[in-house]
């Protein structure tokens, strides 16, 4: 991404394969790790209540409260804040961030993108917008990086800050010595790194929960039979946990419809060829632009018969063994991988289990 690559260039997605990446998906990994992953469970119930609580308060909010749950959850996890106001500045500060870099463009949707040499335009010149939108992106985003960062290095020299990967990160270096000098390339990777997984991760996940909710207004059938499933496997004396998914079948196929339906990235992020490639008889030069259209695979009709519908029966139909599990291509490929997926899936399975045993969604009028 030639232009804001100027000012964002710890973001994960952004960097080059190297030595570099390697160390900030390692550290992204391990943070989403098996382990790790226990540990959070005690955040998503938490969260959950919050959620719970939120919407039974004000309905008309819902949205909010399910992008509350995403922003407490991951500022948690980043940087061991907890949110227990609606006028938060850590949320205040991340969702300008987001907000920035969407209105200053995602990589490969800009002119500049393409055409690298756009990135010497003067801003006094007509149509330098793009390139003045991009300048306040990354103050922003400075912005981001750096209030929590220190924030946390103060407290890790004065006192016990809350576990957290950045706090995890920082205390590896100044007391374990595991991963040797703190740099300022380091500082700057894992300010990076930490913001990476706010941007990544609270607006997917909010959007996959937005789109269970539409489907279940458009689709009341579907609801039902979730609402049945869930009574009938949980009984009503008890919100459903982590440990119930199994036992939900049919909850399961409609969270894999919700992301076939409408995938939170449906161009997924795009990735750079790393050398000259032929696929089904197409040549691929090193260095061209390649797009995953997560998109085009949900619409394949020769895997899902009539895409447009919202049909979680697809996905319980055992005859059809060929039929994809979305989560193969929603959450992105190969080396890029999606390090959150599971973590998502987990918090998307929460969020709609605990909804669909305690709400019924109907439309106003
Ligand atoms: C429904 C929710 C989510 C969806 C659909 C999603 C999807 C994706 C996709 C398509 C990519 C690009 C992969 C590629 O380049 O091939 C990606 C990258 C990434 N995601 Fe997610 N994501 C979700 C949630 C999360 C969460 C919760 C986190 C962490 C808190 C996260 C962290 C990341 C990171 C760090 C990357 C960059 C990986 C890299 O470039 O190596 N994502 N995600």
């Amino acid at each position: 991404m030639p232009f804001l690559r100027l000012d964002m260039d710890c973001a994960i997605p952004m960097l080059p394969y190297g030595n570099r990446f390697r160390k900030c998906r390692k550290w992204v990994q391990d943070s989403f790790s098996n382990v790790a992953l226990l540990t959070y469970r005690v955040k998503q119930r938490r969260e959950t209540n919050v959620l719970l609580k939120g919407v039974l308060a004000r309905p008309e909010a819902l949205a909010s409260h399910i992008a509350r749950f995403t922003q407490a959850l991951i500022m948690d996890i980043a940087y061991g804040h907890q949110v227990t106001t609606d006028d938060d500045k850590y949320i205040e500060m991340g969702e300008k961030g987001n907000h920035a870099f969407a209105t200053a463009g995602s990589a490969g949707s800009m002119l500049v993108d393409f055409f690298p040499i756009l990135k010497h335009y003067p801003t006094w010149l007509p149509g330098s917008a793009f390139k003045i939108r991009a300048i306040n992106a990354a103050k922003l985003l400075r912005t981001m990086h750096d209030v929590p960062y220190n924030e946390i290095k103060y407290q890790l020299k004065h006192g016990n800050p809350q576990l957290s990967f950045t706090s995890t990160l920082l205390d590896s270096y100044f007391h374990d010595g595991k991963f040797g000098t703190l740099t300022e390339q380091d500082e700057k990777d894992i300010k990076g790194s930490a913001r990476t997984l706010y941007s990544a991760g609270t607006e997917t996940m909010a959007s996959s929960m937005n789109t269970f909710v539409l489907a279940m207004l458009l689709y009341p059938n579907v609801y039902r039979k979730a609402q049945e499933e869930m009574d009938r496997v949980l009984g009503l004396s008890r919100l459903p946990e982590l440990e119930d998914r199994e036992s939900l079948p049919y909850l399961n196929a409609v969270i894999k419809e919700t992301y076939r339906w409408l995938p939170p990235l449906p161009m997924t992020l795009p990735h750079m060829s790393s050398q000259d490639d032929v696929y089904n008889g197409y040549r691929i030069p090193k260095q061209t632009l390649v797009i995953g259209n997560a998109w085009g695979m949900a619409r394949d009709e020769n895997m899902y018969p009539d895409p447009e519908s919202f049909c979680p029966e697809r996905f319980l139909d055992l005859t059809n063994e060929d039929i994809a599990d979305p989560r193969l291509y929603v959450f992105g490929f190969g080396r890029r991988l999606c390090p959150g997926n599971d973590f998502a899936d987990s918090c998307i399975y929460m969020v709609l289990a605990n909804i669909i045993a305690t709400m019924n969604i109907n439309k106003t009028r």
